[in-house]
Formats: structure tokens, sequence, C-alpha cells
């Protein structure tokens, strides 16, 4: 039987990260999960336990890559592919811990993209996001304006997409960046105070707590579901764009407002939606371009919000 091609994902424990391995998984590839579970759980990956195509190997992306693929790559051969997700994902840590933040984030990448030149990956697939842009006023949000971050986090997402171009235009490491916008779904953790406010809002209105809007609610975002995100993920990943940078969201907008009434409704409209002050920097409305997304990848957000807040809630 022909070997199964190694897919390495970093971050496979995470939020979209374990979509992305659900998808390898039944796609038939064999799958290196390595992260540091700072985030991420086991749980996450429980249904792939006993699957023996699924390696999961406690790693930081930032010092240990090389280590902690090779008894793999000697067993099973060269790793194909790779899907960069592994991250400090917090704005607001990111600001207390500048170089916490740059080691993950932007050396983190650069140890991706050196394993990947040094063994001839045939592809790297990297999550960027919509914080590269900072406060943009012109909507929806074009991948070509002038990025300006606005933290840490978004200068070191952008410069990993540099750290991208730069390997894929001098050593031929063929690289596709993506920017996500908000993306929601099954599996993201409320917990975290730095969480997604769709999982913030989808736990409280289960158990009918008050649900806090900051500022009037009239704030936008383009929030994608997990489940397109991965298709973009794996289009990405695949051959041919190289040093394409995308967004990914659905191209519309949501008011926080709608949102918090759409969520409560779903749950029978036992919370309260209360309004405290809008917090500082705090951007106003994000809308994603997504016409590279359609056109150079192939892939159109389908989920409705209703549907994908339906799931998330389930
Ligand atoms: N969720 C969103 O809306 C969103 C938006 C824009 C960009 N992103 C990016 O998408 C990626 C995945 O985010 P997510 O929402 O699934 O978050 P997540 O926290 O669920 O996943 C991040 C994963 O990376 C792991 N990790 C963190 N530091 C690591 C390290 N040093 N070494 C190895 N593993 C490490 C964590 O344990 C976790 O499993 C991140 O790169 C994030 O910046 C997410």
């Amino acid at each position: 039987m022909p070997a199964l091609p190694i897919v390495v994902v970093t971050g496979g424990a995470g939020f979209i990260g374990s979509h992305t391995v659900d998808r390898l998984m039944e796609s038939g590839h064999r799958v290196v999960v390595l992260d540091n579970f700072s985030t991420g759980k086991r749980a996450n990956l429980a249904r792939w336990a006993d699957n023996p195509a699924l390696h999961v190997v406690t790693c930081d992306v930032a010092h240990g890559i090389f280590a902690a693929l090779a008894p793999i790559t000697k067993q099973h051969g060269p790793v194909e592919r790779i899907v960069h997700l592994a991250a400090q994902v917090s704005v607001v840590a990111s600001i207390a811990n500048p170089l916490v933040d740059m080691q993950v984030n932007y050396g983190g990448t650069l140890h991706v993209m050196e394993y990947a030149r040094a063994t001839g990956v045939k592809k790297v697939a990297f999550a960027s996001s919509a914080a590269v842009y900072g406060d943009v006023t012109e909507l929806p949000v074009r991948e070509d304006i002038h990025c300006q971050p606005i933290s840490p986090y978004g200068n070191h997402k952008l410069a990993s997409e540099l750290a991208l171009d730069y390997y894929a235009s001098v050593h031929n490491v063929p690289t596709t960046a993506l920017r996500f916008f908000n993306v929601y779904g099954p599996r993201q953790d409320p917990s975290s105070p730095y969480s997604g406010v769709i999982s913030i809002f989808t736990d409280r209105a289960r158990a009918g707590k008050t649900l806090t809007i900051f500022g009037d609610g009239s704030q936008t975002r383009d929030f994608v579901y997990v489940g397109d995100v991965v298709r973009a993920i794996l289009a990405a990943a695949g051959d041919g764009n190289s040093r394409l940078i995308a967004n990914v969201g659905t191209g519309g907008e949501t008011s926080v407002l709608e949102l918090a009434r759409a969520v409560n409704e779903l749950c029978g409209n036992r919370s309260t939606i209360e309004h405290a002050p809008s917090r500082a920097g705090e951007i106003l409305k994000s809308r994603a371009r997504v016409d590279r997304l359609r056109d150079q990848l192939g892939v159109v957000a389908q989920t409705a919000l209703h549907d994908g807040l339906k799931a998330t809630l389930a």
C-alpha cells in the first residue's frame, strides 16, 4: 500500500486546528499534530485517539520541530504539507507581553519555514489574521491596502506573512497565508476572557445568563463559520497559489447587538442583554473582501450565521 501523505498541523489540538485535523483524517492523510497544549485540548482530538494515522506530539513550535518530527518521518517518510496554526492567540496578552508574542507568533513561523526549506515541504498554509489591517475605514477590507496593525499580535502575523513570502521567493517553498476574520463554531473555548464573542454569548445564553455588550452594539464583525474556514485552509494547503494572501470571511457584517439577539432567540430568549461602556481601541466595523478567496482558492463561505450558531449551540 502506498504511504499516506503526511500533513503536519501545528496548533492541531486547538479550535480551528482540530476541525482541520478532522477533515484531513477523513480524507485519508497521516496527520501529525504539533501542539504545546497551552490552549489546545486532547479532548478535541478524542475521536481519533485509536487511529494510528494520527500522531499527537507535545512540542513548542518555536523550539523543537525538527526533533519532534524526526521519529515520525524516519518511519513514515517526509512531511508533504504543513498547516501552521499554532499561535499565542490573545491580542491583549500580546500587548502585555510583546516579546513572548514575538517568540511564538513570529519565531514559531520561522521555525516552521526553516523546517519546510530544509526538508522540501511541498506547501505551507499559514493562519494570519484580520488584525494585520489595524483600524480600517474602507470596507470591505481589501488584501492590498496598507497594513497598519495596532497590536504586537497583528505585527507578528504581518511579519510572518513577510517571512512566508521570503521563503517562497528566495527558497522556493510554496506558501499561502490566510487572514481569518472572526471565526466561530463548536469547540471554541468560552472560558478564556479573550475568546470570541460568539463563544461567550452562546455559553452564557445557554445558561440564561446576561449578555453584556460593550457600547451600543452597533460595532460589526464578519463572523465566519469554522467549517468554511477549514475549506479555505485545505485549499491553501493544496498545490498552487504560492505567495497568495487571502482574506477568509463571508463578505458580510453582523452587528454585535444583532448577534446577541440571534443567540438569545435560539436559546429561548432567557437572557437579558445589557450594555457596558465601550472598550478603548475597539475596531468599529469589519468586513472582508472575499474575491481572492473565491477566485484563487475556489472557496465561498456557505454557512449562514443562523445555521452556524445552531451548530455551535448543538
Ligand atoms: N479564532 C479566530 O477568530 C482567529 C482569527 C484570526 C486568526 N486566528 C488564528 O488561527 C489560529 C488558530 O486559532 P484558534 O482560534 O484555533 O485558537 P486556539 O487557541 O484554539 O488554537 C491555537 C493552538 O496553538 C497551540 N499553541 C499555542 N502556542 C503554541 C506553541 N508555542 N507551540 C505549539 N502549539 C502552540 C495551542 O495549544 C492551541 O492548540 C491561530 O494562529 C490564530 O492566531 C484565529
